[in-house]
């Protein structure tokens, strides 16, 4: 037997033994917000934003495996004033400058600010200084923008499609640094790759961040969450 009932928000929802609480709530057309969390990518559970409340206890629901009978809120205002605090740090901690960003509008950050109805975070801006590499032909990666999600890093490694991002220092330093060697021939194919596995602007294919017009893009014509099949939001 390996179908299994939970309750969402008070919605029965049929899913599968092994399945992630994300994965069935999504399955189920009930939205949870993610950032680092990226399909066909381990979930590690690190910014928390997906927290729920699973059987009376705040955990992530991308790394929460589903069990049978199990009792789940997503959307209480306790959950979404966490979520908007998450995103109101990022925001502070980074240098996000949206209106001059090639992801605007195509940029999973930005689309939770919106969600969240943030205007300026209850966080003073931290204004790190942090610098962009530019020395690969076709990507480059600004550390302004980079939340640490680390999708980049975790993403499924294959044969031709090795480990192409690497850590640099530690603890609050840390930084991630494309590894040159391994991009000396990337070809526009795997820098539109790399930029696709980042939620927001730190990954930028060279010369081809705009070319879908900003107003034209996924989260400036439709509500982040609004693709999943179903709603019941
Ligand atoms: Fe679940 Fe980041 S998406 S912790």
């Amino acid at each position: 037997m390996n179908k299994i009932k939970i309750r969402i928000n008070d919605i029965v929802c049929r899913g599968e033994k092994g399945q992630t609480v994300l994965e069935i709530a999504k399955d189920n057309g009930i939205y949870i917000p993610t950032l680092c969390n990226y399909e066909g990518i381990k979930p590690q559970g690190s910014c928390r934003i997906c927290t729920c409340m699973i059987g009376g206890r705040m955990m992530t629901a991308c790394t929460t495996p589903a069990l049978d009978g199990m009792d789940i809120v997503t959307n209480s205002d306790e959950l979404e004033k966490f979520r908007a605090t998450i995103v109101e740090l990022l925001f502070a901690e980074g240098n996000h400058f949206c209106p001059t960003c090639e992801r605007s509008g195509n940029c999973e950050l930005q689309a939770l600010g919106y969600r969240y109805k943030m205007m300026v975070p209850q966080f003073p801006y931290s204004f790190a200084a942090k610098d962009i590499d530019a020395d690969n032909p076709k990507i480059m990666i600004d550390h302004n923008r980079c939340i640490l999600c680390k999708r980049c890093i975790r993403r499924k490694k294959e044969k031709d499609n090795p480990n192409w991002f690497v850590f640099k220092k530690r603890g609050a330093k840390v930084q991630i640094n494309i590894d040159h060697e391994l991009t000396a021939d990337f070809t526009d194919k795997l820098a539109q790759q790399a930029m696709d596995t980042c939620p927001v602007g730190a990954i930028i294919r060279k010369e081809k961040g705009f070319d879908v017009p900003i107003g034209e893009r996924k989260y400036d014509k439709n509500p982040i969450g609004s693709d999943i099949e179903g709603l019941k939001e």
